[in-house]
């Protein structure tokens, strides 16, 4: 694909440093992108973006705390000196488990504010650089969660089922600006998030195997994967698609049984 609608543009990559955030900040920086990691995870983020450079691309790291919007102002107010802002992908999230019984109240805020709230206030300060840079895109990364879920998951399916109604929103509101705003519902992909949520049900890798064999490809799906179907939802091939969640499941969410 051609690159001129990407080139040199500033691509921001919330979660940046790690799994699929940081697959989306590496394609986007191959593509000709200023990557810009957004991550509360310093160490990661910096060798993220070392290792970007290495390979010939341009990125910063910019420590964010998604959650606040003190950070979401100075992720701003950085990443606007590198270059035009055109590309935001929201992909910071966290896992956690629990019923409506056992979900604290501490544990249901935390994860709608990391996985949900966050989207909303890195927009709201991101969205009008790119309204002023003439449009482009914007993707968050929902889950399969957010549409059929696993047991045990309250706060973090409730989470990723309002990223979607708030994709369709957003994608309706500022479509005619030349804004594109979709989500992505991954099936499980292998990242240190899923590592972490095979931990509690056994050995990892034979969890991962087992989780693979669910979904009808056969396989768990790789961040790069999803990297490449958000390139697609921020380049022009897709301007006809809004407010739209694109599942990427291997399957999954289609089987009965
Ligand atoms: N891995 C999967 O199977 C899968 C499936 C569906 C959806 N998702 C979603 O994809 C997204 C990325 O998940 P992943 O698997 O790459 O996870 P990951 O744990 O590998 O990466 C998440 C990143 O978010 C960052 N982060 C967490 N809290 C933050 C905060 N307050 N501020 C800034 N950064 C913060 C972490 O430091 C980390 O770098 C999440 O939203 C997750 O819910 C993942």
């Amino acid at each position: 694909m051609d690159n001129s609608w990407i080139k040199a543009k500033v691509a921001i990559v919330t979660g940046g440093a790690s799994g699929i955030g940081q697959a989306i900040a590496m394609e986007a920086a191959r593509m000709g992108a200023i990557s810009v990691i957004a991550d509360i995870d310093e160490e990661k983020g910096l060798q993220t973006a070392a290792s970007i450079k290495e390979d010939g691309g341009k990125a910063h790291y910019i420590r964010t705390d998604v959650t606040s919007t003190e950070s979401a102002l100075t992720l701003r107010a950085k990443a606007k000196e590198l270059g035009p802002i055109q590309f935001l992908a929201n992909s910071a999230g966290l896992q956690t488990y629990g019923t409506v019984d056992s979900t604290s109240e501490e544990s249901w805020n935390k994860t709608l504010d990391v996985n949900l709230k966050s989207m909303f206030l890195v927009s709201k300060q991101i969205l009008p650089e790119i309204r002023s840079n003439g449009g482009g895109g914007i993707v968050h990364i929902s889950s399969i969660q957010g549409m059929r879920c696993q047991k045990n998951v309250l706060a973090y399916a409730t989470a990723k089922g309002a990223v979607i109604a708030m994709t369709r929103s957003m994608g309706l509101d500022h479509a005619a600006e030349g804004i594109f705003v979709n989500c992505i519902c991954p099936g499980s992909i292998d990242t240190p998030l899923l590592r972490y949520g095979a931990g509690q049900h056994g050995p990892v890798e034979e969890v991962l195997k087992e989780w693979g064999n669910h979904h009808p490809i056969g396989r768990i799906g790789t961040a790069t994967e999803i990297a490449k179907t958000t390139l697609f939802l921020w380049s022009p091939n897709s301007n006809f698609i809004v407010g739209q969640s694109i599942v990427a499941d291997g399957g999954l969410g289609s089987i009965i049984l």
